[in-house]
């Protein structure tokens, strides 16, 4: 093969034309996508360099390796080369955004987002605290898991009183359970405290339950108030108090005698359904109160004397009431809500109407 022929020449012209060429063509990309299509361009399987490798099988033989070598070592300038361009164009962008106008913060966002908001049972018990702390109740807290004598039998239920199987529960071994009303409170202020007193007690509360208007879970309110020669009419004037402010002025308000084995007399209170109530008054009956006009908001009573002694208070000194309430219940007329279960479900579609 002649030298005419050898194509060395041609490929060390090619070489040394790309090496003073690459880096000015990089160096000239102003994006780092422009970068990496020069890039392309050179090392890419139809770029300029492999193109040149290609022509090396032309070659004379005992030139190919010196050729070889040069080639490589020109892939690995190149390839210094992008990767230096490619740090020098982030640092600029970098450069660029650091040093832009600041981020205006106080923008609205793109997309707002609904903001969250009460749980109805939340939005019900916040407004019951704050309605009987205006009458002059302080709050008063205790454990979910209780010993059976501060959920039963201190408030006068005999051990297997049939009472207690309206309130079965979830037990320990040891004699606790997962307390079935707020009631256990008025066994722990009355206990460690002297009269007079006059609390609320709001809590969660567990039954062996389950229907459209019963859950295993469900929250309570329950107020006491201890003193001398209170009365059912001091009882009565709270519930009335009570519905007045719930329900709006004059809502009717009856007791029919019911039995709990802390209180005597016992009572259920009933308020003038909310649902059916004529503008001058009268109900005109619905399906929520059962066409009677009236509807089941809480039981209540006179402290029994026995629960008084139960935690060292002298019943002939002292005399109180105590009333207990389900909040899923204030709820359920207030909103109008069939199913117990609804408020559980966390349904983003039922809980945005609140
Ligand atoms: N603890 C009773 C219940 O859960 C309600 C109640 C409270 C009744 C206070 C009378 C007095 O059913």
């Amino acid at each position: 093969m002649g030298a005419e022929n050898d194509p060395s020449l041609a490929i060390d012209q090619a070489l040394a034309d790309l090496r003073a060429a690459f880096l000015p063509r990089f160096r000239g990309a102003t994006s780092e996508q422009a970068l990496r299509d020069e890039n392309a361009k050179i090392l890419g399987k139809k770029g300029e360099l492999t193109a040149i490798l290609a022509m090396l099988g032309k070659a004379a033989p005992e030139s190919r390796k010196a050729i070889g070598q040069k080639v490589n070592a020109l892939k690995q300038e190149v390839e210094g080369g992008f990767e230096g361009c490619l740090e020098e164009l982030r640092a600029k962008a970098r450069e660029a955004e650091l040093s832009a106008p600041p981020f205006d913060l106080t923008l609205p966002g793109r997309e707002p987002v609904a903001a969250g908001h009460k749980h109805p049972i939340s939005i019900v018990r916040e407004e019951v605290i704050a309605l009987f702390r205006q009458l002059g109740f302080a709050v008063f807290d205790g454990p979910d898991v209780e010993h059976e004598s501060n959920n039963f039998t201190k408030l006068g239920f005999p051990p297997d009183h049939p009472a207690t199987d309206m309130q079965d529960s979830f037990w320990t071994k040891s004699g606790h359970l997962l307390r079935t009303h707020t009631s256990n409170i008025q066994i722990r202020a009355m206990s460690s405290m002297k009269p007079p007193m006059a609390f609320i007690a709001p809590g969660t509360v567990y039954r062996r339950d389950d229907d459209a208007t019963h859950s295993p879970m469900f929250h309570q309110l329950e107020a006491f108030l201890i003193d001398r020669n209170v009365t059912l009419a001091h009882l009565k004037g709270v519930l009335a108090e009570f519905a007045d402010r719930l329900y709006g002025p004059n809502t009717p308000v009856r007791l029919r005698p019911s039995y709990f084995p802390f209180v005597e007399p016992g009572a259920e209170v009933d308020v003038a359904c909310v649902f059916c109530k004529q503008t001058d008054g009268s109900r005109a009956g619905c399906s929520t109160c059962k066409h009677t006009g009236w509807i089941e908001i809480l039981g209540c009573g006179m402290i029994h004397p026995v629960v008084l002694e139960n935690c060292g208070i002298d019943p002939d000194q002292w005399s109180g009431f105590a009333l207990g309430m389900g909040l899923e219940r204030i709820a359920m007329l207030r909103y109008g809500i069939p199913n117990i279960k609804l408020m559980f479900d966390n349904d983003p579609r039922f809980l945005a109407q609140f």
